[in-house]
C-alpha cells in the first residue's frame, strides 16, 4: 500500500533544520507553539463537522472520532496552558494559517454522504491521516532540537508539553492507517479508491504546508505548480473543474501579500541593520534567480 510520508520543503529544509533555528529565537518559537495551539483547537471544531456529517452513520468510526476530539481539546488546553504561563500570545497566528490552506485546497465537490459513505470515509480518513503525519514529523523534531538547546526552565516545560502530545499524534496516524487498511481490504476498487485519496490528499497537503512557509517572490507561480500537482492525483474528468476553483485564490493570494508585509515589518523591527544586510538581498536574489530560471530554454 501507498505510504505517503510527508516531503521536505523544496527539497532542502527538513523539519529538524527549521525547528532548531525556531527554537534559537524566542519570539519565533512562541509563535509556533501557538500555531500549534491554532491548529489543536481547529482540528476539534473539524472533526465536530465530520461527526455531525455522518448523522449517526458508522457507529464505530463515531465513537474513534469523538475519543479523537477529546485527545485534540486536550492538547489545545495543555499548549493554551503553557503559553498563558509564558506570557505569549493565543489569538489567531500572524501570517498564513496551514490549516486555512489545508481547507481552502480540499476538493469541495459536495459529497452525498447516504450515498457515498465509503467515499466520505475514504477522503475524510485520508485527509486527517496525512495533517497527523506532518504534526508528528514537527513535533518529533522539535523534541529533538529543544534537547539540543541549552536546558533553560523554559524550554524544558515546552519539551515536556510535546512530549506529552507527540505520543498521542503517533496513534492518530496509526489509527487512521488501521481504518484506511480496514476499508481497502473490502474490495479491489476499494483499495483503488484508498491508494487514490492517499496519493490525493498529501499532494493537497504539500501544497497547504509548503505555501505556508513559501513567501519569497515567485511563490505564486510555485502555488499553481502545487494545484497541477494535486490535479494530476485526481481522475481526468474532475481536474478542469478542480483548478478553476482553486487558481484565482492561488494567483491573487492577498494573505501571501499580508504575510509578506507582516514579516517584513517584524524583521524590520527587530533588526533594521540586518533587514537591509540580509533580508532585502534574500529576496531580491530569490527574484533574480526564478527569473533567470524562467528565462532556461527548455
Ligand atoms: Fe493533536
Ligand atoms: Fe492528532
Amino acid at each position: 500500500m501507498t505510504v505517503a510520508y510527508p516531503r521536505k520543503f523544496k527539497n532542502s529544509l527538513g523539519a529538524r533544520e527549521i525547528l532548531r533555528q525556531v527554537v534559537s529565537d524566542r519570539e519565533i518559537h512562541l509563535i509556533t507553539l501557538n500555531r500549534y495551539r491554532y491548529s489543536e483547537q481547529r482540528s476539534c471544531k473539524d472533526l465536530t463537522s465530520v461527526i455531525e456529517a455522518l448523522d449517526g452513520r458508522c457507529p464505530e468510526l463515531l465513537k474513534d472520532l469523538s475519543h479523537h476530539v477529546s485527545d485534540e481539546a486536550r492538547h489545545a488546553m495543555w499548549l493554551t496552558d503553557l503559553l498563558v504561563e509564558l506570557g505569549a500570545a493565543v489569538g489567531k497566528p500572524p501570517g498564513i494559517s496551514y490549516v486555512d490552506k489545508f481547507e481552502e485546497l480540499l476538493d469541495t465537490q459536495a459529497k452525498n454522504v447516504e450515498k457515498n459513505l465509503d467515499d466520505v470515509l475514504i477522503s475524510t480518513i485520508a485527509a486527517i491521516n496525512v495533517t497527523e503525519k506532518r504534526g508528528c514529523e514537527y513535533f518529533s523534531a522539535h523534541i529533538y532540537a529543544l534537547k539540543q538547546a541549552p536546558q533553560t526552565p523554559e524550554n524544558v516545560k515546552i519539551r515536556e508539553t510535546i512530549e506529552r502530545i507527540f505520543p498521542e499524534e503517533a496513534g492518530h496516524v496509526r489509527w487512521g492507517n488501521r481504518w484506511l487498511a480496514q476499508i481497502a481490504d473490502k474490495s479491489p476498487s476499494h483499495r483503488q479508491q484508498v491508494e487514490q485519496a492517499k496519493r490525493k490528499y498529501a499532494a493537497i497537503e504539500q501544497a497547504a504546508f509548503e505555501s505556508g512557509m513559501d513567501i519569497t517572490l515567485g511563490a505564486e507561480l510555485r502555488r499553481v505548480e502545487k494545484l497541477l500537482d494535486v490535479a494530476k492525483t485526481m481522475p481526468l474528468w474532475e481536474r478542469p473543474q478542480y483548478l478553476m476553483e482553486h487558481l484565482p485564490q492561488a494567483l491573487v493570494a492577498p494573505e501571501l501579500q499580508m504575510s509578506r508585509v507582516n514579516i517584513a515589518q517584524r524583521a524590520w523591527n527587530r533588526d533594521p541593520k540586518a533587514f537591509m544586510e540580509r533580508f532585502v538581498p534574500m529576496f531580491l536574489n530569490l527574484n533574480t534567480n526564478s527569473a533567470k530560471a524562467n528565462k532556461k530554454p527548455n
